[in-house]
C-alpha cells in the first residue's frame, strides 16, 4: 500500500504528468515533497514550472528558468554581473531594466556603462569592454522599436569574452530566436504575448550554457523570485495559442502602418517591418514578422492625448502582447523622461482588423483636426 502511494507520488514529479492524464499540465500545489523524491522544497523546483520550462526552452532552443515576472528574470541576470565586471546596458532598454541597473550602480553593487543606439549598432561599445563583462539589450527595443544585428553583436561579444543577453519580449520566439543567432542568453517577460491574456505576470531566462542555467536557478531559489504553480498554469494555457495570437497581432500592427501613413510623416512611425525603415533588411533577416507593437510620434502631448481619448477599441493602459489592443503615451512613466511627449505606443490585440482600422481613422481625424 505504502509502496503504491510512493509510486503515485513519484508520478507527481514527472514533468510529463500532463500527458498522463490529459492535455493539460498538472498544477502542483505542494510546498514540500516526501523524502526520497527528486525535489525537497517548492522554492527550488515545481513540476508545473518544469512543464513551462520545457515548452519555452524548446521554443528558444536552450535551457529555461522561469521567474515570477520579467523583472525577476532580468534581476537574476543583472545579479550575475556582480561577480563579474561591467554591465553594458543599451540606453533604449525597457525603463524597468534601466532603473534596476541604475539603482544597483548607485548603491555600488555593479559598474554600469550605458550604450547608445549608435555605439551598439556600430559595435564600437566593444572598445571599452573587457572579458567577463555583460551586454544587455533589446531587439526590438521598447518603445522605440530599434533593431540591432543580433548575429553581429553576438560574434563581437564572443570574440571579446563578453556574455550577450537579448530581451526578446517584443519579438517572441515565434518571430526571432536569439540563441540560434549566437546570443548567450535570451530573456522574456512572459506577462506579455507568451501568456497573452493580461491576467498573470511571469518571466523566463533561456541559455544553452549549463553553468549559467545553474546560476539562474540558484538565484531564483535563494532570492525567492518564484512563480506560483497556478500562475505558471495560466502562462502555459496562454502559450498554447501564442503563435496564432502573435500572427494575428502582427498582421493588425502591420496593417495599421498604412492608416498612419495617411496622417503622419512616415519617419514618425516606428515598426520593425516599416517599408522605409533603415533596418528593414535586418528585420527581414533576423525576424519572421514585425510583432504586435507600433509606436507613433505626434507633434506634442496634447495631440497624443486627444488621439488616446478618442480611441474606442483600444484601451488606454500600459503593457503589451494581450488579446486586447492597448495604447498609451510612454512619457508618463518613471524612467521615460527622455521619451518624446507625443510618443504613443500601441499594442495590437487580436480583434478583427476592420474594427481597429475604423477606430484608428476616427481617432486620428479627431486628434489632428484640432492641432
Ligand atoms: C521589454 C520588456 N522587458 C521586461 C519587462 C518587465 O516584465 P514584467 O512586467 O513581467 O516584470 C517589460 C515590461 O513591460 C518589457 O516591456
Amino acid at each position: 500500500m505504502a509502496a503504491d502511494r510512493d509510486k503515485e507520488t513519484s508520478k507527481g514529479f514527472d514533468s510529463e504528468i500532463g500527458h498522463l492524464y490529459g492535455p493539460n499540465p498538472y498544477i502542483s500545489l505542494n510546498s514540500t515533497y516526501f523524502r526520497g523524491q527528486r525535489s525537497v522544497y517548492a522554492r527550488d523546483t515545481n513540476p508545473t514550472w518544469e512543464y513551462l520550462e520545457a515548452e519555452v526552452g524548446r521554443l528558444e532552443g536552450g535551457r529555461c528558468t522561469v521567474f515570477a515576472s520579467g523583472m525577476g528574470a532580468i534581476s537574476s541576470i543583472v545579479a550575475a554581473v556582480e561577480g563579474r565586471k561591467t554591465l553594458f546596458l543599451a540606453e533604449d532598454s525597457y525603463n524597468g531594466t534601466r532603473r534596476l541597473a541604475q539603482y544597483l550602480s548607485d548603491i555600488g553593487r555593479l559598474h554600469l556603462n550605458m550604450v547608445t543606439q549608435k555605439q551598439l549598432s556600430s559595435l564600437c561599445f566593444i572598445t571599452d569592454a573587457s572579458p567577463g563583462d555583460i551586454l544587455f539589450y533589446e531587439s526590438p527595443s521598447n518603445p522605440h522599436l530599434n533593431l540591432y544585428d543580433i548575429a553581429a553583436i553576438s560574434r563581437v561579444c564572443r570574440d571579446h569574452g563578453l556574455m550577450s543577453v537579448v530581451d526578446s519580449t517584443l519579438a517572441t520566439p515565434f518571430l526571432q530566436r536569439p540563441l540560434s543567432l549566437g546570443a548567450d542568453v535570451v530573456v522574456h517577460s512572459l506577462t506579455k504575448a507568451l501568456s497573452g491574456h493580461s491576467d498573470v505576470l511571469g518571466g523566463a531566462v533561456v541559455t544553452k550554457d549549463p553553468e549559467l542555467d545553474s546560476l539562474f536557478r540558484l538565484r531564483r531559489s535563494l532570492l525567492g523570485a518564484i512563480p506560483s504553480a497556478w500562475d505558471v498554469y495560466l502562462i502555459l494555457r496562454g502559450l498554447k495559442t501564442a503563435e496564432l495570437r502573435v500572427d494575428r497581432a502582427s498582421k493588425n500592427a502591420y496593417s495599421s502602418l498604412f492608416v498612419f501613413f495617411k496622417y503622419l510623416d512616415p519617419s514618425r512611425i516606428y515598426y520593425p517591418y516599416h517599408p522605409s525603415s533603415p533596418t528593414l533588411e535586418l528585420a527581414m533577416r533576423q525576424m519572421t514578422g514585425g510583432g504586435g507593437v507600433v509606436s507613433v510620434v505626434f507633434e506634442d502631448e496634447a495631440t497624443a492625448e486627444r488621439f488616446l481619448d478618442a480611441l474606442r477599441q483600444f484601451h488606454k493602459a500600459t503593457s503589451l502582447g494581450g488579446v486586447e489592443s492597448l495604447a498609451e503615451r510612454r512619457a508618463i512613466h518613471k524612467g521615460e523622461e527622455g521619451t518624446h511627449p507625443g510618443l504613443v505606443r500601441l499594442s495590437f490585440g487580436i480583434e478583427p482588423w476592420d474594427l481597429l482600422e475604423q477606430d484608428l481613422v476616427q481617432a486620428l481625424e479627431t486628434a489632428l483636426r484640432q492641432s
